[in-house]
């Protein structure tokens, strides 16, 4: 457990740590390229050595100097048959790519994962895949870990998305990239793009138009990329800025892509002071963003923004609390089926804080602004959780005691000195 105390004034700059969506399709992508890549800025977190350590486990010689990586990739058929269980740790994003890879391998592989994510649903992959005639066997008919992998030949399909999930897309098109024929995907809103960004930069056979995506078989050439600061481990500290009476922040390379910025947009709109410069643009576009003291005033999310900002969700809510009016957020329900259930976890947390919180099946709503007051709190095993609620304690009354502080570790594990550093502490 951490105690947490309210922060005097909040000032200064920070580099953010690489971002995770993009580190975990770097590692994998240049693990199935043929040659040398190297990958600069890899997000420190544990949800990224989980892909980083099943690569290993696959074949691929990584090596790690802190966070820059140079990995000798094996082609896109070219893993070894792992002899014990691959583990996927807490990351989602790990084990529903690494499945679209799999199941067209030509071997036998298991995935596994602590308790959380074994919770976590995985028909929304293993159906589709099994439409493109992949092999996968797990618990409860299938929709939940361990995972059995009997890599086989894939066929090219048409596929439909129900919900907009970029785990889901990123794990078809990866699929596709050893299926025979044409892979078609299509997704009912945008979710993040950054594995269409990463197949065009690529040149490998892609085609986009609208929400629709096509890949055929190819192999992939080897590459140098350099991972910009991840947008939602900044958003913690864009939030904070936004709330807190005496802030003046500044937030060097993170990635702007706008499928990721929903949160950014949406504070906008609140009214906060931001400031963004973009720097840079490929494969990614990279840029600054300055926070100060802000006067905001709630709203309704628009749904279309939803996947967007999906990550940041709870941590809107910590915002709305210091926010005029009501916001409201509804159609997330995704949000129940993350790390945590989101939604639960975050109603709970602020309640206890004194937070006028209401939950809807789909989502909450808050009403602001109120002077929050420390309590006792629990992370519910989830990184963004623990990192909202922090957010909260900053700006709250007396201390907060943090209850599973270390999940952290997961996308962000120098969190808290990040932190204190912005506050003076240290
Ligand atoms: C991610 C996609 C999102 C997001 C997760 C990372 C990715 O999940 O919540 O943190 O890197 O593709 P869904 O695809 O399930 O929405």
């Amino acid at each position: 457990m951490i105690e947490l105390f309210p922060a005097k004034k909040l000032s200064g700059s920070l580099k953010i740590p690489g971002d995770k969506s993009l580190s975990h399709r770097g590692l994998i992508l240049g693990a199935l390229a043929e040659g040398t890549t190297r990958l600069e800025n890899l997000s420190p977190g544990q949800d990224v050595s989980s892909t980083l350590h099943v690569l290993q486990r696959l074949g691929c010689e990584i090596e790690r100097k802190g966070n820059s990586v140079i990995l000798n990739g094996r082609g896109v058929a070219g893993f070894e048959e792992p002899v014990f269980p691959l583990n996927c740790g807490n990351s989602g994003t790990t084990t529903r790519l690494m499945t679209g890879v799999l199941a067209s391998q030509p071997i036998f592989s298991i995935l596994i994962g602590d308790s959380s994510l074994s919770g976590r649903p995985m028909s929304r992959v293993v159906e589709p895949l099994a439409k493109m005639g992949a092999r996968i066997s797990g618990r409860q008919n299938n929709s939940r870990l361990p995972l059995a992998i009997l890599g086989t030949r894939l066929h090219g399909t048409i596929h439909e998305l129900p919900v907009a999930s970029a785990q889901v897309k990123t794990a078809l098109l990866l699929a596709g990239l050893r299926a025979e024929g044409e892979t078609v995907v299509k997704e009912p809103a945008q979710s993040r793009d950054h594995t269409e960004r990463l197949f065009s930069w690529l040149g490998l056979p892609f085609e986009k138009k609208d929400l629709t995506y096509r890949i055929r078989p190819a192999s992939v050439q080897n590459f140098f990329l350099a991972v910009p600061g991840d947008f939602s481990s900044a958003a913690y500290f864009l939030a904070l800025g936004a709330i807190h009476p005496n802030a003046d922040i500044l937030l060097e390379q993170i990635n702007l892509n706008p499928t990721r910025t929903g949160f950014l947009e949406i504070l906008q709109e609140m009214g906060a002071s931001l400031e963004v410069e973009e720097t840079s643009a490929t494969p990614e576009p990279v840029g600054s963003i300055r926070v100060r003291s802000s006067h905001l005033k709630n709203l309704d999310v628009p749904v279309n923004k939803i996947p967007n900002l999906i990550d940041e969700l709870p941590l809107l809510a910590v915002v709305a609390t210091q926010a005029e009016g009501t916001l409201v957020v509804r159609e997330a329900s995704e949000l129940r089926l993350k790390e945590s259930d989101r939604i639960a976890a975050i109603v709970k947390g602020l309640r206890k804080m004194g937070g006028q919180v209401q939950e809807f099946p789909d989502g909450f709503s808050v009403r602001g602004p109120v002077k929050l007051k420390g309590a006792r709190v629990r992370s519910f095993g989830d990184h963004r959780i623990a990192m909202s609620l922090s957010v909260a304690a900053l700006v709250a009354e007396g201390s907060t005691g943090l209850q599973g502080d270390r999940w952290v570790r997961i996308s962000y594990p120098d969190f808290f000195e990040d932190l204190n550093r912005l506050s003076g502490e240290r």
